[in-house]
């Protein structure tokens, strides 16, 4: 357990400063009240062998009544404060939790799993939870009480003290050994869990792959694998800590053994009272529930570093692509205009060492407002290219750059919101298909939204819906066919009013026919704006400003469609092909 580690929690548990002070004090308090018990009845039994009045007898009985209920109504007040202020500090983590992971870069999401993340925000952080509430208190308490407790066990009997403290320094010794195996067998848990969460979440975000291929028995097999592994490990952390509990009882009941040879044998020789002897053994009680509680406290301790140390690794992770000090905050607005200088890209590996070149030496100036194509075959890198504009990922200063400005440079925020990006595979949230549309524009006027969706084409199918915009959209958008949902996501970049619009290959689910008559719609709203189109088919792209024709990350040929078709190479090459593909469809 590593005090660096904890320190993080620092501004945390400094937030509720006060209501852990409070707390504490009654914990404080609390404890004073429960070592008092004993002590009446010591002077009860002390007492009865002097012939004490019925009066102050029934006086002591009150009082031992009265401490009795106090401990009560303290301990349920302690840790009505502590627990709730543990819950607390759980929704402050979860929530930075979400907005650090809505920072962070694509690559870091290469490198995490989506099921790896949802545990660590769920089962990890409700192991942080535990060691901050209960843990916290239940130390405490066990500190306080061992403190107090021994001080008056050495006033009561110095002698007989050392001699029930003789197994302590075993108790350290095993304590110490288990704390370092269940952190460690914990730690190997979550990570298992996380593998676990990871197969469900695939499972589930895969179903009809899984149900297509018929491979719903594999699947469960290796699931039941997993799990199995899961459990396996579990039982292995139960039986560690189900063998700590006993072993310590085992060794607090040697002290009492001899608690009571030695201390029974000064009773006859009467050293020491007999109120003195059942005192003292009932403050031995009361030392062994702080001895008992460390053994969990120390449990969950472990649990909690463990899975901290897991969050830790989330929050360490810094956004690659953010504001810095190359940022020239006074830029404030984008016409569009995109240049690519001597680009070159490379994908990060997810050990940070650069991939297979994907993009090499790409040199290409778009002006402002002009409407350029992008065409090649699969795997040329267009998808690629596009993804660099909103900078999902950084390129070397000077590849990149919009209206003169290096990317860098201009604010990353103005950057993204100047630009209207539909990606190839479109992503919808389980909300209304109003909410989807104005997802980037929650203060859009429903004449907005309407009138983006009827340039996306989508209008005539909300019509048809029954509820309309109101029409509620499944898990990922189920209810929507391939091409509605596309559109959907059209409808939403639009809305945002962009200075840039990027379209990658975001209406291949619609006929050709239908996108041929989308992006006719879309050249009024296109007025002005530059935008880049990335499409398979040449027909719905020929009257595009500029066309250029990527080839294995370089650019082959550009030019106009009559330009190009009369070079006769690549595209005159891919045009023809697909004129074939056509005129065959129609027969
Ligand atoms: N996130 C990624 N990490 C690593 N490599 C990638 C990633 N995305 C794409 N690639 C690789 O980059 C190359 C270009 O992919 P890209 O998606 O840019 O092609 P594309 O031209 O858009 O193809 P398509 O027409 O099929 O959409 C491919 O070889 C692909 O394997
Ligand atoms: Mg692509």
């Amino acid at each position: 357990m590593s005090f660096a580690l904890l320190r993080t929690l620092g501004p945390y548990l400094r937030r509720y400063r006060r209501r852990y002070v409070l707390g504490f004090s009654i914990l404080v308090l609390n404890v004073a009240v429960f070592s008092s018990i004993p002590y009446i009845l010591k002077l009860a039994i002390d007492g009865l062998s002097h012939g004490i009045s019925v009066g102050s007898l029934a006086e002591l009985a009150g009082l031992l009544v009265l401490a009795v209920l106090a401990r009560g109504l303290f301990t349920y007040w302690q840790r009505l404060i502590l627990i709730t202020t543990s819950r607390d500090l759980e929704f402050d983590l979860r929530n930075d939790l979400l907005w650090h992971l809505e920072k962070l870069s694509q690559s870091f999401f290469q490198r995490f799993r989506t099921g790896d993340l949802m545990a660590r925000s769920t089962n990890d952080l409700s192991a942080v939870r535990n060691m901050l509430g209960p843990g916290i208190m239940y130390s405490a308490n066990a500190i306080v009480q061992f403190v107090v407790v021994l001080a008056i066990l050495l006033n009561l009997d110095a002698r007989l003290t050392l001699i029930a403290f003789l197994p302590a320094p075993v108790i350290i010794l095993s304590v110490q050994w288990f704390g370092k195996r269940i952190h460690d067998r914990f730690e190997k848990i979550q990570a298992m869990f996380s593998s676990l969460a990871t197969r469900v979440e695939e499972n589930l975000t895969g179903l009809r792959v899984v149900r297509a291929f018929t491979r719903e028995p594999e699947e469960a097999a290796a699931f039941d694998r997993l799990n199995q592994d899961y459990i396996q490990r579990n039982l292995r952390l139960v039986r560690l800590s189900g063998t700590f509990t006993p072993l310590l009882q085992t060794l607090l009941g040697v002290a009492f053994v001899l608690v009571l040879w030695f201390g029974g044998r000064a009773v006859l020789a009467r050293q020491i009272t007999l109120g003195g002897f059942v005192a003292f053994n009932a403050y031995m009680v009361q030392m062994s529930f702080p001895m008992i509680a460390m053994g969990w406290v120390i449990n969950l301790v472990q649990r909690g570093t463990a899975s901290l140390e897991r969050l830790q690794q989330i929050f360490r992770s810094q956004p690659d692509i953010a504001d810095g000090p190359r940022t020239d905050s006074s830029i404030a607005s984008i016409s569009g205009q995109i240049s690519f200088r001597h680009l070159s890209f490379a994908y990060p590996a997810a050990d940070g060492s650069a991939g297979p070149t994907i993009l090499r030496d790409l040199d290409l100036d778009i002006p402002s407002g002009k409407t350029v194509a992008f065409v090649g075959r699969t795997g040329a890198g267009k998808s690629t290219l596009m993804s660099l504009v909103p900078r999902f990922y950084d390129v070397p200063e000077g590849m990149l750059l919009v209206d003169g400005h290096p990317a860098p440079r201009i604010p990353v925020e103005l950057l993204r919101r100047s630009i209207g990006y539909v990606p190839q595979e479109s992503f919808l949230f389980s909300d209304t298909l109003r909410a989807n549309i104005a997802f980037g524009v929650p203060d859009a006027t429903e004449e907005q939204i309407v009138a983006a969706a009827d340039a996306a084409g989508l209008g005539a199918d909300v019509a048809a819906f029954p509820q309309g915009y109101d029409a509620k959209i499944g898990e990922r958008g189920l209810t929507l066919s391939g091409g509605q949902k596309q559109r959907t996501a059209l409808a939403r970049a639009l809305l945002r009013d962009p200075r840039i619009l990027i379209l990658d290959d975001s209406l291949s689910s619609v006929d050709t026919l239908t996108e041929e008559r989308i992006l006719e719609g879309l050249s009024a709203f296109a007025q002005g704006r530059t935008t880049l189109i990335v499409s398979h088919r040449i027909s719905t792209i020929r009257n595009a400003d500029w066309i250029v024709v990527l080839q294995a990350g370089g650019i082959a040929e550009q030019g106009t469609h009559t330009e190009l078709i009369g070079k006769g190479g690549l595209y005159a090459e891919l045009y023809e092909q697909q004129l074939l593909q056509e005129e065959l469809a129609a027969v």
